[in-house]
């Protein structure tokens, strides 16, 4: 598969229709070779399995029993939704997930058993069902503390804070897992704009309703955010200085107020009493 992407690396599939949804593509994607002469496929939204023709989606939608993804749900509040998919338990499922994301994930090599993962599904539910509007996926496992492996809002519902609201959930996970965590890298341009994002509201809320003196590792015991992204972050925002050998933060007031500001709008929040959850074992 990895050969095969470094040798065609051209935009095969161009657009995909997904639920209400057409939507153009932005990458190359490793679809089966059989996939290879179609510039359109019609996925299922609800268990992902992907057709060449309208008629074939139409046939397999009036036998399809899913209203909405394989697994748990995890958190709902109001008509918002997430579902814990095990990779192991549903692996076409992950694997139809990875194949859709890839379209819109430029560097990521998606080539990893997704019996290793664990898939975080956002949706949307109406009476029709919970129709997807994005993603994240976890390993089980992670040796470097990643919380995160891959991020995706369909490109119809991006720019509405469902980017920041998948951020903030596994930021809540490692929370209930008494673990800091990271992104895995490389980060996006998009990734990267919405995890400083983030990092930046979160962090510059603490500091202004901290009295005293607080250091880079009890920000991070707070937030679940990794020290090196806490002090990048804080980096970036010039509000550390080097004293003695030992990075100090000043935050004086007036400074934070206009970059809260600058921040924006903090979107959907997770409302981490309607989680219901236990970590991976
Ligand atoms: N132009 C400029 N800034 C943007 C844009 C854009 N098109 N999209 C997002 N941002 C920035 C903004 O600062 C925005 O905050 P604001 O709206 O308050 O200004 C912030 O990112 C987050 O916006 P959200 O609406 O919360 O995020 P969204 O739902 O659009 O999702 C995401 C962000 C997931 C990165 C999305 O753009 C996406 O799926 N991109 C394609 C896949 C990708 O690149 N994923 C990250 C790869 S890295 C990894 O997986 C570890
Ligand atoms: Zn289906």
């Amino acid at each position: 598969l990895r050969e095969h992407e470094e040798f065609t690396k051209v935009k095969n599939i161009a657009t995909i229709e997904l639920g209400r949804y057409e939507i153009e593509t932005w990458y190359f994607s490793p679809f089966p070779p059989e996939y290879n002469d179609c510039s359109k496929l019609f996925f299922c939204e609800f268990c992902l399995n992907f057709m060449k023709h309208k008629e074939q989606l139409q046939r397999h939608m009036s036998k399809c029993d899913l209203k909405h993804p394989p697994g748990d749900e995890i958190y709902r509040s109001g008509t918002l939704s997430m579902f814990e998919v095990d990779g192991k338990k549903n692996k076409v499922y992950g694997q139809n997930l990875c194949y859709l994301a890839k379209l819109f994930l430029d560097h990521k090599t998606l080539y990893y058993d997704v019996v290793l993962f664990l898939f975080y599904v956002l949706c949307e539910c109406d009476e029709r069902g919970c129709h997807m509007v994005g993603y994240f996926s976890k390993e089980k496992h992670s040796e470097e503390s990643y919380n995160l492996a891959c991020i995706l809002t369909l490109p119809p519902y991006q720019r509405k804070g469902y980017g920041k609201f998948l951020i903030a959930f596994s930021y809540e996970l490692s929370k209930e897992e008494g673990k800091v965590g990271t992104p895995e890298r490389p980060l996006s341009d998009l990734g990267m704009l919405s995890y400083r994002g983030y990092w930046t509201r979160v962090l510059l809320d603490i500091l202004k309703k901290h009295k005293g003196n607080i250091s880079i590792k009890e920000l991070s015991d707070m937030t679940a955010i990794k020290a090196e992204d806490v002090l990048s972050t804080l980096q970036g925002l010039e509000l550390i200085q080097y004293r003695k050998g030992q990075h100090v933060i000043c935050a004086d007031p007036k400074v934070l107020d206009r970059y809260l500001k600058a921040a924006g709008r903090g979107g959907l929040e997770v409302d981490v009493c309607k989680l219901i959850w236990t970590p991976y074992k």
